[in-house]
């Protein structure tokens, strides 16, 4: 890591830990707490599920935060973290299941939306142009053309969004990055990202009545209206075409966004091949289960040829790959390196000598969290910011598109269109049906 990056990541740590101490007054009643709260940044969790609830945990120990809304459309999930809220500050944070409650409120500064990927761009330009800092879990967008739409309303309402790819703020992942860069393998002309690991199957289901505690209709948002189906959710939404973008843009986006942050390529590509379906699951599931991509970036040498990015899945595989279930590899001009970002690296050269070898810890939470709140303190731009992880995100999208269509795609990196194809342009964006919600630009 270099220094200066290392300085950052210390000093963001260091003074909003200093702001939380001097927020936070210990052992204070609920009701003393309550007015102190008026101190901390009022934020609110949106989509308190599987990754929502990591965020809610997170958010109750940090106490330069006062988690003043609990936000989800399934009543049963919200009252687990109003519950865990209340227990671990002594304070309850109100509960509703539309998103514009919160929004409406103008104490609240902050927002972490976890919700499915369908609701991602929606909820998070709403938040912005109602002045809310946005952290959004990844991807980014359920398509391309939000994550535009995103960087738009970020820019146009002068909020902070910092999109959930927390390996950009962990310590060991930025070293191995940084060690990259030193040329330790030389010139880096391709890397590869993988997912390698075992998913269940989502059965087959018709429509069915939601449940109770399920505002099903608002779970669905701005997406044409569809039939409820017990394999729509929890957490299986994103193996649906309307609802999610399969595994790249699940696990796979955080490998993907490292591969190109080691890359080097701060653009999109312009030339994306692929091949990939279902090999293994026989369900109601849409994305490819088997699936692998080459994205090509032209004059990206020093040389000013192409460099490649590849990206290989396979979700039905009870073992790992070099190691590891989900990893990268820099392919350099004298050297190699093997990352997994559970905390791992090796280095080999000519010969496939050892270089070096190092571990430490893996993806940092707190410390993605520490750094969106001192962004909001600074007013720099976070470690994830969303024009960063539109470009991870559109690779998955792209690879998707090009999967489904069975086409090599011609990409406009300027204009974000594809070239001479029609079906695939479509897929750029969807239809919304009319509603509150629908992004529009
Ligand atoms: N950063 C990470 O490492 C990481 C890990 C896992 C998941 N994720 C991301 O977190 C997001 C959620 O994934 P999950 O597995 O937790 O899904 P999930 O289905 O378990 O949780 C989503 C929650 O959002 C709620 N919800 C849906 N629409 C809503 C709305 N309009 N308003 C309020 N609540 C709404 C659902 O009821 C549910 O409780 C996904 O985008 C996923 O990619 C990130």
């Amino acid at each position: 890591m270099t220094n200066s990056r290392r300085d950052f990541l210390e000093q963001s740590v260091g003074s909003v830990a200093a702001t939380a101490a001097s927020l936070y007054v210990a052992g204070a009643s609920a009701q003393e707490q309550t007015s102190k709260d008026t101190n901390r940044l009022a934020v609110a969790v949106i989509g308190p599920g599987g990754m929502g609830t990591a965020h809610t945990n997170q958010l109750a120990k940090n106490s330069s935060v006062h988690v003043a809304y609990i936000c989800d459309v399934d009543a049963n999930r919200a009252a687990k973290a109003a519950e865990t809220i209340t227990q671990q500050t002594g304070v309850a944070p109100k509960v509703v299941s539309d998103l514009r409650r919160v929004l409406d409120d103008k104490n609240v500064k902050a927002v972490w939306i976890a919700t499915p990927d369908h609701w991602h761009a929606p909820a998070a330009i709403l938040a912005a142009n109602a002045g809310k800092h946005v952290y959004v879990e990844k991807p980014c967008s359920h398509n391309l053309r939000e994550g535009r739409l995103m960087i738009e309303a970020a820019r146009k309402n002068n909020v902070v969004m910092q999109v959930g790819t927390q390996c950009r703020s962990t310590r060991f992942i930025a070293e191995a990055i940084d060690k990259l860069k030193t040329g330790i393998i030389g010139e880096i002309l391709a890397a590869k990202a993988w997912n390698s690991q075992i998913r269940g199957t989502i059965g087959r289901q018709q429509p069915s009545e939601p449940p109770k505690n399920l505002d099903y209709d608002l779970w669905l948002g701005p997406v044409t209206e569809r039939p409820y189906q017990s394999n729509f959710l929890h957490g299986i939404w994103r193996w649906w075409y309307d609802f999610g973008c399969g595994d790249i843009g699940n696990d796979g986006v955080h490998d993907i966004d490292i591969a190109r942050w080691g890359l080097g390529v701060e653009k999109h590509p312009s030339r994306i091949a692929a091949l990939g379906g279902k090999s293994f699951f026989d369900d109601d599931q849409q994305h490819a289960d088997t699936q692998y991509v080459v994205y090509e970036y032209p004059g990206m040498t020093k040389s000013g040829k192409p460099k490649q990015l590849i990206f290989e899945q396979r979700i039905w595989s009870p073992y790992v790959q070099e190691g590891f279930e989900n990893g990268n590899a820099f392919y350099g001009t004298t050297g190699m390196m093997i990352l997994g970002k559970s905390g791992k690296y090796r280095l080999t050269g000519p010969k496939n000598k050892l270089i070096e070898e190092q571990s430490g810890d893996g993806p940092d939470l707190a410390a993605h969290h520490l750094n969106f709140l001192e962004c909001i303190r600074t007013g720099a731009r976070p470690n994830a910011d969303i024009e960063i992880n539109h470009l991870s995100t559109a690779l998955c999208h792209l690879g998707n598109i090009a999967t489904r269509t069975g086409r090599v795609i011609n990409f406009d990196p300027e204009h974000e269109t594809i070239r001479d194809d029609v079906t695939a342009s479509k897929l750029l964006t969807r239809e919304y049906r009319d509603h509150w919600a629908k992004p529009i630009g």
